[in-house]
C-alpha cells in the first residue's frame, strides 16, 4: 500500500451520539500527519453518488457536542450489490482517495468488509451504534449517552408511575440485542427486564407482580427490549391485563428520543480516542479491521470476527433484579 494522500470518512446505518466527536478526530487526525480528510456524506449512497467534500480542520469545529452526524447517514441498498460498490470504487479512484474510515454498525461493517476484500481497498472501521451489540469492543460509539438518556426518561415516568400506583411497561431499542434494557433497567430500578437473550415466560412476570402486589409497591417498571420474544411492550401489556384487570397499566416506547442528544463525557473520549486508532491504524498499514475498547485497551478486530460472531450480554446482571427487588 502506497502513501496515504488522501482519506475518505463517513457515517453509515442508524446515527449515534459521539458519531460527530469521531469524525472530528479523523479529521485531525488525517491533517496532524498530512493527509487530505473528505468528509463523505450519506454514508455509502454518497460513495456511489460522489458527495464528496475536502474538510478542513474548522469545518469539524463546535461539533464535539452535537448528537447525529453533519456528514448524514444512510442505509444503502445501492451499495449490497456489486454494480453499486464497483460506481463507489471508481468514485473514490476519480477523487483519488485511498483509504476509507467508515463510522457504524454491523450493517456498516459488512459492508465494508466486501468492499475492501472486492477491491483490494483500504478500509477501518469505528463502531458506532447506540445497540452496543458489536462484538470485539466493550462499548460502541453513542451506548453510553442512550442510556443516560433512558435512565433520564424512566426517572419521570417512575415519578408519576408511583403517584397513581400504575404499572407501566417501557419499550427499549437496541434491535436484536438486550444492552440497552438490560443496564439501563438496572440503573432503573426496575422490577423486571426481558431481553432477547434470555428467556423468560409469561408465568415467571405474573410471580414477579404477584409478590410485588404483596409487598404493596408504588409502581412497577417493567423493561422490555425491542427484540424480546414476547413482541414487544404493547402485545405484554396486553397479556398481562387479562390477568391482572387491578392493575393501572400503561405503555411507553421511548423510540428515537434514544438516538438523539448531546454525547456524553464517555463518548466523547472513546470517540476522540478511537477516530486517532483508526487513523494510526491504517498509516501502521492495516486494512479490514475495527478499532474498539477492550479492557480500557484499543484493540484491532478483523471485519470478519466482528460479523461473524455474536456479543453476549452479562447474563449475572439479570440476577441482580431477583436480589434488588425482594
Ligand atoms: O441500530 C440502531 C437502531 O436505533 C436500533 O436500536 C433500532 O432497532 C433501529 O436502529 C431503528 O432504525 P430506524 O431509525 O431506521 O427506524
Amino acid at each position: 500500500m502506497g502513501k496515504i494522500k488522501r482519506l475518505g470518512v463517513l457515517t453509515s446505518g442508524g446515527d449515534a451520539p459521539g458519531m460527530n466527536a469521531a469524525i472530528r478526530a479523523v479529521v485531525r487526525t488525517a491533517i496532524y500527519h498530512d493527509i487530505t480528510p473528505v468528509g463523505i456524506r450519506h454514508g455509502y449512497q454518497g460513495l456511489i453518488k460522489s458527495h464528496f467534500q475536502e474538510l478542513a480542520s474548522k469545518e469539524v469545529s463546535d461539533i464535539i457536542q452535537s448528537g447525529g452526524t453533519f456528514l448524514k447517514t444512510f442505509r444503502s441498498e445501492e451499495f449490497k450489490t456489486v454494480a453499486g460498490r464497483q460506481a463507489a470504487y471508481d468514485n473514490l479512484r476519480e477523487a483519488k482517495i485511498d483509504a476509507l474510515i467508515v463510522i457504524g454498525g454491523d450493517g456498516t461493517f459488512k459492508g465494508a468488509r466486501i468492499f475492501g476484500e472486492e477491491f483490494d481497498f483500504p478500509v477501518v472501521g469505528i463502531p458506532g451504534t447506540i445497540d452496543n451489540d458489536l462484538y470485539g469492543t466493550d462499548y460502541t460509539i453513542g451506548y453510553d449517552t442512550a442510556l443516560n438518556t433512558i435512565v433520564d426518561a424512566v426517572d419521570k415516568i417512575r415519578d408519576t408511575a408511583s403517584s397513581h400506583n400504575r404499572l407501566f411497561f417501557i419499550e427499549v431499542m437496541g434491535r436484536d440485542a438486550g444492552f440497552l434494557a438490560l443496564r439501563g433497567g438496572i440503573a432503573c430500578g426496575a422490577e423486571a427486564i426481558l431481553i432477547p437473550e434470555i428467556e423468560r415466560d409469561i408465568m415467571q412476570l405474573r410471580n414477579y407482580l404477584e409478590s410485588g402486589k404483596r409487598r404493596k409497591k408504588a409502581s412497577n417498571i417493567i423493561f422490555v427490549a425491542e427484540g424480546d420474544e414476547s413482541g414487544g411492550a404493547f402485545r405484554l401489556a396486553e397479556k398481562v391485563r387479562e390477568d391482572f384487570s387491578d392493575y393501572d397499566i400503561r405503555v411507553t416506547v421511548l423510540g428515537h428520543i434514544q438516538r438523539g442528544g448531546k454525547p456524553s463525557a464517555f463518548d466523547r473520549v472513546m470517540a476522540s480516542q478511537l477516530g486517532v486508532a483508526a487513523v494510526d491504524a491504517l498509516l501502521d498499514t492495516q486494512r479490514n479491521i475495527m478499532v474498539g475498547f477492550m479492557n480500557r485497551e484499543v484493540v484491532h478486530v478483523p471485519f470478519n470476527r466482528t460479523i461473524k460472531h455474536n456479543k453476549e450480554v452479562n447474563k449475572h446482571l439479570i440476577e441482580l433484579i431477583d436480589v434488588l427487588n425482594v
